[in-house]
């Protein structure tokens, strides 16, 4: 496929300014306070889950840990606790992702992730054989590769920022080739649009993913627009109707991974007992990565509407209600785990980052294979720079969003 204007870059040297542009918006956004409010949120939740599992709130103390004016005083619950997030997450039918309709709708338009039972299995179906742990590690040495040249292109440069060189690219580049979008293509942009954060204010952008979805021989066959194309399901519908879903893919595929990445090498780089355990013991790196996920989970909170009166750690829910499932907050309960705020990759007992249920992370065996893979290269390459490099950083910080915000290494 050749991608149309205003969305082709054949030039290599401009897709990379665009990625770089993509990933100045991101930071921007968690510089004005949304994305990193609040940046040691962890106490506040836990003081939350000594007081019970679900408490009554606004959306506006949720998000921001604030209630001030000028925010929006939407009620909701939030759920702190392991056992009542995991009890929501998987009853479809009393907790709906029609929640996302006044959230990520607005945005992408109405995507999968906001569908209930079978029309949600729907989708779910056509997308496995993208995304099971086959299609994925038939991908490995496409993200290898990837991770190989950001990771190698710092020595020359005396160092750089992992997260804007290494994590953010890596996970945009592989997810942008998954769906389909072919070399050359302006990624970055495509990325900023997907999520809001580019104005396309006169509607090109839009327009030209319609043209591309308009000629479905122009997709891999194997791509995830490829597959929802020639499945021929009418429930999906054709060519523009996969908008919200391509935009979905964009973001979904982008934002977490990109996330956990910087934080797994944050660990590594700044806990000397995690890279010693990944350089003596090469079956360590999933109980790595695991506990990478459960310790500093991503993405803090999903969203449910409640369709029928019920109760949730023994608070009556009723019909209509929002309800925030902290993730964050779960995967630090310490009835679960002993000290949850410990990094220890001998952990038995999973956490939630994925979420679970009919809605858990479709992309969970990429981001694996993302997280392997540069780890993977990132003890190999460790081992080749100079003993005396430095690492500058933050630490992980945000509260919707959580990860470190820099990670520059000097050499
Ligand atoms: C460490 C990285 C990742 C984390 C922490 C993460 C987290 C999550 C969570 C918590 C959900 C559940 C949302 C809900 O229940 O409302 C989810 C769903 C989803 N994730 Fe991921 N994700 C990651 C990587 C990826 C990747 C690489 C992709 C690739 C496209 C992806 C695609 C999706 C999609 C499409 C959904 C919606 C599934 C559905 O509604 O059925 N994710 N993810």
């Amino acid at each position: 496929m050749t991608a149309p204007a205003p969305l082709l870059e054949a030039n290599p040297a401009a897709v990379e300014r665009d990625i770089l542009a993509a990933y100045e918006s991101v930071s921007s956004f968690d510089a004005d306070g949304t994305g990193a409010e609040a940046d040691a949120p962890h106490e506040e939740f836990a003081a939350l889950r000594r007081l019970g599992g679900v408490h009554r709130s606004t959306l506006q103390q949720v998000l921001t840990g604030a209630n001030g004016p000028g925010g929006t005083s939407i009620s909701t619950w939030h759920v702190v606790s392991f056992a009542a997030a995991e009890r929501v997450l998987r009853d479809e039918s009393t907790f709906s992702s029609s929640a996302y309709d006044d959230s990520m709708g607005r945005v992408i338009g109405r995507s999968f992730l906001q569908m209930d039972h079978q029309e949600h299995r729907t989708w779910r179906s056509i997308l496995h054989s993208g995304f099971n742990q086959q299609a994925v590690l038939a991908r490995r040495d496409r993200v290898r590769s990837a991770v190989v040249s950001r990771l190698g292109s710092l020595a020359g440069r005396g160092g750089g920022d992992l997260v804007r060189d290494v994590a953010f690219p890596v996970a945009l580049t592989t997810i942008a080739e998954l769906v389909g979008f072919p070399p050359g293509t302006r990624i970055g942009t495509l990325y900023a649009w997907a999520v809001g954060l580019l104005d396309d204010a006169d509607g090109k952008i839009g327009t030209s993913v319609r043209e591309c979805l308009e000629t479905p021989s122009a997709w891999a066959p194997d791509s995830l627009v490829g597959l929802l194309l020639r499945s021929g399901n009418p429930a999906v519908g054709a060519g523009p109707d996969l908008l919200p879903a391509v935009r979905l893919l964009l973001s979904t595929g982008t934002e977490p991974p990109f996330r956990s990445l910087a934080t797994l090498m944050y660990a590594v780089l700044t806990d000397r007992e995690v890279l010693r355990l990944l350089r003596e013991d090469d079956s360590s790196a999933p109980g790595v990565v695991q506990e990478c996920w459960r310790w500093e989970c991503p993405l803090t909170w999903v969203l449910r509407r409640c369709t029928a009166e019920t109760e949730i750690s023994g608070q009556p829910v009723g019909r209509g209600e929002l309800v925030c499932v902290n993730l964050a907050s779960a995967n630090r309960d310490e009835t679960r785990w002993s000290r949850p705020a410990r990094f220890d990759a001998g952990r038995e007992l999973p956490g939630l980052a994925m979420g679970t249920g009919p809605h858990t992370c479709l992309g969970r065996h990429l981001a694996m294979v993302e997280s392997r893979e540069l780890l993977a290269e990132l003890l190999a390459t460790e081992s080749t720079w100079p003993p005396g490099y430095t690492v500058n950083t933050d630490g992980v910080a945000g509260r919707g969003f959580r990860s470190p915000r820099r990670l520059r290494i000097r050499f």
